[in-house]
């Protein structure tokens, strides 16, 4: 989404400078280009040339100085930009933004920009918490300027609160929102991801190798596109994404439970969970010895989830998912088919670049009409993407 963007970031003094380092490296990679603003104070902290070895352009940092002003005045990079970032952002940097004070390149530049702004700040809690910064935040706020709020943790300055500029992968998912069009707002998702566990004994369990990325990919592009979204999620190792509400659960007893206590209001649900078939019949609740040569388990069936959403479908938009091993087509079929599903994204997990845990993955989207759409091989979150695309169609039409 960020290939070919024109970025312009306005770093300011502040010893969260380091982290907007790997900020910028993110954008590179993602494929925008990106030009950088440094406030004087800022160059105290990172030396302008390591964000000008990483971002692959001079660092402006100075308004009179003629020898960049005739390579790139400050209007054109203003005008040219997609977005304007400034992290960190300090209460200073703020502050004038909000006073309209154009005094050196960085604010001078953000007011001439009508690209979007999104500020990052970070400073002392206290200074967070002051009501003239606080009332300067809303005005900028209340004029369109999107905020991304810092967080609570240990400071740089000795205290404990509220001021640590987010995570840099954080920053970048703010990046992507503000870039995204909202055509999913007014549509409430609910979503699930990940395994479930189903306990044998206090120390083991059964399971399957999902580690969730596909369904976390959803939610993240669904909320980016306005969505309200619900993730309910088995056991993964992944970050929340912001604005989306996560509910974890860990067995599939307490998905169908959870999924179903939330079904109101939901316009789509998609379920990327890999949902245990069986668990055992019997939970130990002490620790099971090591005793007999051989031991059978006995396993019961789990609810069927989504099976039972097809049977009281109403209006919803149903998305099903199938990771198969053989006959991938002929599966998905008759899941979709079965399930009473509007949509089902089939893949091979057999396939390079297909299966649990990798970024990528190669699909095809089987429709309730029969239309079979075969999808290279891409990212994730690319995944995702054409998937509401096709969901926003569903929905629109019912
Ligand atoms: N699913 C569910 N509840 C279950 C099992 C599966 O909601 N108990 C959902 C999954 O989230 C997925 C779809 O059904 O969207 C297909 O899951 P899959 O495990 O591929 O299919 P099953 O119906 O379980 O059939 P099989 O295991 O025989 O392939």
């Amino acid at each position: 989404m960020l290939q070919g963007k024109n970025i312009v970031l306005g770093v300011s003094g502040g010893i969260a400078v380091y982290k907007v380092v790997e900020l910028l490296r993110l954008l590179t990679k993602a494929g925008a280009d990106v030009h950088i603003i440094m406030s004087k104070n800022a160059c105290e902290f990172v030396t302008p040339l390591t964000f000008q070895t990483l971002s692959g352009h001079p660092v402006h940092t100075d308004l009179f100085s003629l020898s960049q002003e005739q390579e790139i005045d400050h209007i054109s990079l203003a005008d040219r930009a997609d977005l304007f970032i400034l992290a960190p952002a300090t209460a200073n940097l703020v502050g004038k933004i909000s006073q309209g004070l154009a005094d050196d390149l960085l604010t001078t530049s953000v007011m001439a920009t009508k690209a979007p702004v999104l500020i990052v700040p970070a400073m002392n809690s206290n200074m967070y918490e002051n009501p003239i910064y606080q009332r300067n935040q809303n005005d900028l706020a209340g004029l369109g300027y999107h905020i991304l709020e810092p967080v609570n943790g240990a400071l740089a300055c000795g205290w404990d609160g509220q001021g640590k500029l987010p995570d840099p992968t954080v920053i970048f998912g703010a990046v992507e929102s503000v870039l995204t069009a909202k055509d999913m707002l007014g549509c409430h998702v609910l979503i699930t991801a990940g395994p479930t566990r189903e306990e044998i004994d206090p120390v083991r369990y059964i399971s399957n190798y999902s580690s969730g990325k596909m369904g976390f990919a959803i939610a993240t592009a669904a909320q980016q596109r306005g969505a309200q979204v619900i993730l309910v999620s088995g056991p993964t190792n992944l970050t929340v994404p912001t604005g989306v509400r996560c509910i974890p659960v860990i067995s599939a007893d307490e998905m169908y439970s959870v999924v179903f206590d939330h079904l109101e209001n939901i316009d789509v649900v998609i379920k990327a969970a890999a949902v245990a078939d069986y668990r055992p019949v019997d939970r130990s609740v002490q620790k099971m010895k090591k005793t007999a040569d051989e031991l059978t388990l006995d396993l019961e069936k789990n609810p069927d989830i989504l099976t039972e959403l097809g049977q009281q479908k109403e209006d919803r938009v149903l998305v099903g998912f199938a990771a198969e091993t053989e006959r991938l087509l002929v599966h998905a079929a008759e899941k979709l088919q079965k399930k009473n599903l509007d949509l089902i994204v089939a893949n091979d997990i057999t396939q390079d670049g297909a299966g649990f845990d990798v970024d990528t993955n190669i699909v095809r989207l089987l429709h309730a009409d029969g239309r079979v759409e075969e999808l290279e091989k891409m990212s994730k979150s690319q995944v995702a993407q054409r998937l509401l695309d096709r969901v926003m169609v569903l929905w629109k039409a019912k």
